[in-house]
């Protein structure tokens, strides 16, 4: 949708111009992965495309939310900003809003909002840090709250926690507020300092292609993982004070592992330390231009969390499976927090149309499902546009 059918959908939902335009993007995470909450690095990459939020002011007591996306349309006056309703989209920007009041904000105009995004649903592309990154973007505007873009993926982060109760870690609300264009996001998910890395691939492109089997995030498996580490960590903490499990490396790792007497919990601690390794070779691969390593990097990240962090599943497995055999691909993996959604490629760009024919193929034949290849364009973090 362009910007003018935007603003034209919005005078037709409130009969009335819109007064301002926000925008915040998806993310697709190279590698690192499962890595955020548990203190380590990842690198991923703001999208072209993400959540669009519009707003007036309706001069009345209550915020109304209304989503281009959802039939669902709910009207709150400010008292209701505060507790989540039940299973609704309307409970991640409402999140963020109850974030803001946390933080001593008081709300003082009412609004009329209206949402349109264009990142796939469930792909675990992020369209739903889009959304609460692209509100707490937006209320940080027009409250004129100064909080750094740091601070406003925190929001989304707290917003995502405690109103859809996943224990999610940083990366996609930092790469959706933090983006930029044509470069990926090295970020130290433990101190928050980042340093965006050019993404020159020469003939190269980076290919999302998405299973449609969406990931299941509030099944309760990714809280497990995260309860899983915690774990670990606290068995390691019987002989070595470690707060997160990146602070080992693969070396001290192997010299106490033993300890860790829950064979899961042994296994995504084992994930973990071999993933934050892999993510610091791989950035140091992309600066060197050498994709060869950064691909076969991506390729056994997802060995590992197929094998040892066990969420990929048959669909993301047979994606990435199919994916290694083509010709001209340079690395491919799971992408997010698994349990179905998209596999993230390096491809050569003369392999692109053999991959999207074959993989395709392969994929509808053994999983049934017809799967939808992007070519990913980098793009900027969250903005106003109008
Ligand atoms: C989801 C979470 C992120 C991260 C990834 C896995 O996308 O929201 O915080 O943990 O899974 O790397």
């Amino acid at each position: 949708m362009t910007l003018q059918e935007l603003k034209s959908a919005f005078v037709s939902a409130y009969g009335k111009e819109a007064d301002a335009v926000y925008f915040a993007p998806g993310r697709v995470n190279l590698i690192g992965e499962h890595t955020d909450y548990n203190g380590g690095s990842v690198f991923p990459c703001a999208l072209s495309f993400g959540t669009y939020l519009l707003l007036r002011k309706n001069g009345g007591n209550s915020i109304k939310f209304r989503s281009l996306n959802q039939t669902e349309v709910i009207e709150l006056g400010f008292d209701k900003l505060s507790t989540p309703l039940n299973k609704t989209w309307v409970n991640y920007p409402l999140g963020v809003f109850a974030q803001f009041i946390k933080r001593g904000i008081e709300i003082k105009d009412g609004y009329d909002i209206l949402i349109w995004g264009d990142v796939p649903n469930g792909a675990g592309l992020s369209s739903s840090a889009a959304l609460e990154v692209v509100t707490a973007y937006a209320l940080n505007d027009q409250l004129g709250t100064n909080f750094n873009r740091t601070i406003l993926a925190q929001i989304g982060q707290k917003a995502e926690h405690e109103f859809a109760f996943v224990n999610c870690g940083i990366m996609d609300q930092f790469a959706s507020a933090n983006g930029a264009k044509d470069s990926a996001i090295h970020l130290n998910c433990d101190t928050l300092q980042f340093e965006l890395v050019p993404v020159k691939l020469k003939g190269v492109k980076i290919l999302i292609s998405n299973t449609h089997s969406p990931h299941k995030l509030d099944s309760g498996a990714y809280n497990q993982r995260v309860a899983e580490c915690q774990l670990a960590v606290k068995q390691l903490n019987t002989v070595r004070p470690i707060k997160y499990l990146a602070e080992l490396t693969e070396a001290e790792f192997k010299n106490i592992e033993s300890v860790i007497t829950d064979v899961t919990a042994h296994k995504r601690a084992r994930h973990v330390v071999g993933e934050v390794q892999r993510t610091k070779d791989a950035v140091i691969a992309l600066k060197a231009g050498d994709l060869t390593l950064f691909g076969k990097l991506m390729n056994a990240s997802h060995v590992s969390l197929r094998d040892d962090y066990e969420v990929t599943g048959p669909e993301l497995d047979c994606m990435a499976s199919e994916a290694w055999k083509i010709d001209g691909v340079i690395g491919s993996r799971m992408t997010g927090g698994g349990f179905g959604g998209c596999t993230v490629s390096l491809v050569k760009e003369e392999a692109i149309d053999t991959f999207i024919k074959e993989v395709g193929t392969a994929y509808q034949t053994k999983i049934g499902i017809k799967p939808e290849f992007y070519i990913a364009e980098i793009g900027d973090g969250a903005c106003k546009l109008a």
